[in-house]
């Protein structure tokens, strides 16, 4: 099998966040800060230590703030210097070297699948990576290096599942699949976008990482609207994988839903908990807290 080595990495960014109005009025909500720096950040930091460090990201108008975020602040930067400010100065620089950092503009909001669409051109024919930033993977239980390796071995594409209770499979995309010879690669033989309660296929959810092959270009540019009246990403892969492998590996780690507000808040507990430097004094408050809270 031809192996190619994945560098490309594709980061939907163009929804409005209206889920977190007001907030997100003035402000993408890939800028939300998550504990010390901004969702996105994190999503950013997963595909470069997975290596891939060639970034697209799908914007649209408001996004200016992620480009200032990923670009020099010499002014700044200057200050921080001349106050002998040396972490500060690190951390600032660090969002601008982390990795070749490229825009796109989706025009029209038609959903994810356009928006992996506007991709093509950046991407070409070869395999790439589509990392959604509402989901966020803890950097101690990556799944992208394995959905790497898989599509090394197998070819086509590669989906992360995630078993969710039956009662919430409404909201993500769900996975019919068989097993392959390998225990720990399923291999996919339906998809359907937020099934309708009683109609999934399994508890099996489609999270936000996924390898793809570029024949899925093909499938998105004849994929009519489908939940929501757009363009679903699950529904271009439900018509590719009748034509190319399409498998899927299961994550049981731990993952963060930054795209509401309630799972929000708990990305940021459980995030700040584990942080290096602030983890174990607030882990202290909220033992501290907790017979407090009514
Ligand atoms: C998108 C996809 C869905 C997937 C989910 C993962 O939905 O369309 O298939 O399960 O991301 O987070 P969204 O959450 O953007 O509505």
């Amino acid at each position: 099998m031809r192996s190619v080595n994945l560098t490309k990495v594709v980061i939907p960014a163009a929804g409005l966040g209206t889920r977190f109005l007001p907030a997100t009025k003035a402000m993408p909500k890939e800028m939300l800060p998550v504990v010390d720096r901004p969702a996105i950040q994190y999503v950013v930091e997963e595909a470069v230590s997975a290596g891939l460090t060639d970034v697209l990201m799908v914007t649209g108008r408001n996004k200016r703030p992620l480009e200032d975020h990923f670009d020099r602040a010499y002014e700044l930067e200057d200050v921080l210097r001349a106050k002998g400010d040396t972490d500060r100065l690190s951390s600032v620089r660090t969002s601008s070297a982390l990795a070749s950092i490229h825009y796109v503009r989706q025009g029209d909001p038609r959903g994810l699948g356009h928006a992996v669409l506007c991709a093509e051109l950046h991407v070409g024919r070869e395999p790439f990576a589509v990392l959604l930033g509402d989901d966020l993977i803890d950097a101690r239980d990556q799944v992208l290096p394995t959905m790497i390796d898989v599509q090394k071995r197998y070819g086509g594409s590669v989906l992360a599942l995630m078993e969710v209770p039956p009662e919430q499979i409404h909201l993500y995309g769900c996975a019919d699949v068989t097993a392959t010879a390998d225990p720990a690669v399923l291999r996919v033989t339906g998809l359907v976008e937020k099934p309708a309660p009683g109609a999934a296929p399994s508890n099996l959810a489609v999270i936000g990482r996924y390898v793809l092959a570029p024949e899925v270009f093909d499938e998105l540019r004849s994929t009519p609207p489908g939940k929501g009246g757009e363009i679903q990403l699950t529904d271009a892969l439900g018509t590719l994988l009748a034509k190319a492998p399409v498998h899927a590996v299961v994550f049981n780690g731990r993952r963060y839903d930054t795209g509401d507000r309630l799972t929000y808040l708990k990305a940021i507990v459980h995030l700040a908990g584990a942080h290096p430097e602030l983890g174990e004094p607030f882990r202290a408050w909220l033992r501290e807290q907790a017979p407090t809270l009514s």
